[in-house]
């Protein structure tokens, strides 16, 4: 039998400089660590992640109740609670804080205690954690590689917030990393010899002042040619506009710059736009094309573009099953980001991937902009058969750590590893 003997939180530092949870589960002479991350172009209907607001510390942004709601409260009603059945414990924490979105106890002190749990139980076992989630897996999700960072994660000017790569036509994780790789050197060269900066974003992405969003497409595209690679067949292209960044709900109008120029567009204008630029490039999958509340352009998005193009919801859904059910329902989108940290539990995320497939969308498990060495995300995909994974540049050690993890993986599952490619599309 394995019980929980003590639960340790402790303020630590993400990939961004700003405080994070830590929490430790100690269990039969074992421990196992979990770090929670944290976003920048957060959704409003996301889990409550909770911060001091002292001013004193940290610019406000310290978690010490979180990690205080760990150290005493978590550690004292979960002491002794016996472990293997995750369900088990995430519904006693939601029981314990008692509130629709987390604000009592934080979702990130539930989180890094539900992912800190879930590790104890495989090195208690002695198994990788993927294992331990479901000892069957052996699909390898295909990554989304993000080389352009814009939007909130960089000041370059780009509105959109992520252009990334989709190595399609590798026959493994170990090839697809390494393809990309090439076309993220090949893009720094490129940008180099362009007069343009190759400094990077938050997720590695690197972040010129291109004139338009137009070029950004651009020379990605001649990235990839240079690397060696054919786009639109070994290669795709997918971005995320997090749109709900440059949506104004008052005035329901996007602020978003065409060809250089700010316009001012309707829903039904900026699908248009996106309707173009799946025409004119190589694009496989759009996420947060529309904002957050845009029910009925999200629709109408995936009426004009569905049957085409992966259309992924992340602040529209934020991993929330009374949000998916409704797109499912509505056929608002065909696909969902997952991010544990927007709502908060191992048990939860695990339901909501579930309910997606079920109803034959595609999951995309995602890191976060604000990131740590912890590599959760990579055995989350690989134990649910989620078809991607969104954990940004081939750069800064907090993105590798995920690819590098999915290497290990394949690795260890040998001849059982299965790359789907081009089939992680439906
Ligand atoms: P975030 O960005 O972590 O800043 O929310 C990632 C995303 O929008 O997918
Ligand atoms: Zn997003």
């Amino acid at each position: 039998m394995l019980k929980l003997e003590k639960l340790v939180a402790r303020e630590i530092l993400d990939s961004r400089g700003n405080p994070t949870i830590e929490v430790t589960a100690f269990g039969v002479g074992k421990k196992a660590v979990a770090m929670v991350p944290s976003g920048a172009s957060t959704g409003s209907h996301e889990a409550l992640e909770l911060r001091d607001g002292d001013k004193s510390r940290y610019l406000g942004k310290g978690v010490l109740k979180a990690c205080e709601n760990v150290n005493l409260v978590l550690n004292k009603e979960l002491t002794g609670f016996e472990l293997g059945n995750q369900r088990a414990l995430d519904e006693k924490m939601l029981a314990l804080d008692g509130t629709a979105n987390k604000s009592k106890l934080g979702a990130n002190a539930i989180l890094g205690v539900s992912m800190a749990c879930a590790r104890l139980v495989a090195e208690v076992n002695g198994v990788g954690l993927y294992q331990s989630l479901n000892p069957n897996a052996t699909l390898l999700p295909v990554p989304m590689m993000n080389i352009m960072n814009g939007g909130k994660h960089a000041d370059s000017g780009l509105d959109l917030q992520e252009v990334m790569v989709m190595p399609v036509g590798a026959k493994s994780m170990k090839e697809a990393i390494r393809m990309g790789s090439e076309i993220f050197h090949n893009l720094g060269k490129l940008l180099k010899e362009g007069g343009f900066q190759t400094s990077v974003g938050d997720e590695g992405g690197y972040a010129p002042s291109l004139p338009t969003q137009e070029a950004a497409f651009e020379i990605v595209l001649k990235a990839i040619e240079k690397a060696g690679y054919k786009a639109g067949q070994d290669v795709y292209l997918a971005f995320d506009a997090a749109a709900s960044e440059f949506y104004d709900a008052e005035t329901k109008r996007y602020s978003f710059k065409i060809q250089g120029k700010k316009e001012q567009l309707t829903s039904a204008q900026m699908i248009d736009f996106w309707v173009d630029v799946c025409n004119k490039y190589p694009v496989i999958s759009v996420e947060d094309g529309l904002a957050e509340d845009d029910w009925e352009g999200w629709k109408m998005l995936q009426e004009k573009l569905g049957s085409k193009v992966q259309l992924v919801g992340d602040d529209l859904l934020v991993t929330n099953t009374v949000r998916l059910e409704k797109a499912i329902a509505m056929k608002a989108g065909n696909s969902i980001l997952i991010k544990l940290n927007q709502i908060g539990t191992m048990t939860e995320t695990i339901d909501t991937i579930e309910m997606a497939h079920k109803a034959g969308w595609n999951s995309v498990v995602s890191h976060r902009s604000g990131e740590t060495e912890d590599v959760t995300i990579a055995d989350l995909a690989v134990a649910f058969s989620c078809q991607q994974i969104k954990t940004g540049s081939l750069c800064r050690s907090e993105r590798t750590a995920k690819y590098n993890q999915l290497l290990r993986i394949e690795e260890e599952l040998g001849d059982t590893a299965y790359f789907p490619g081009e089939r992680a599309f439906k």
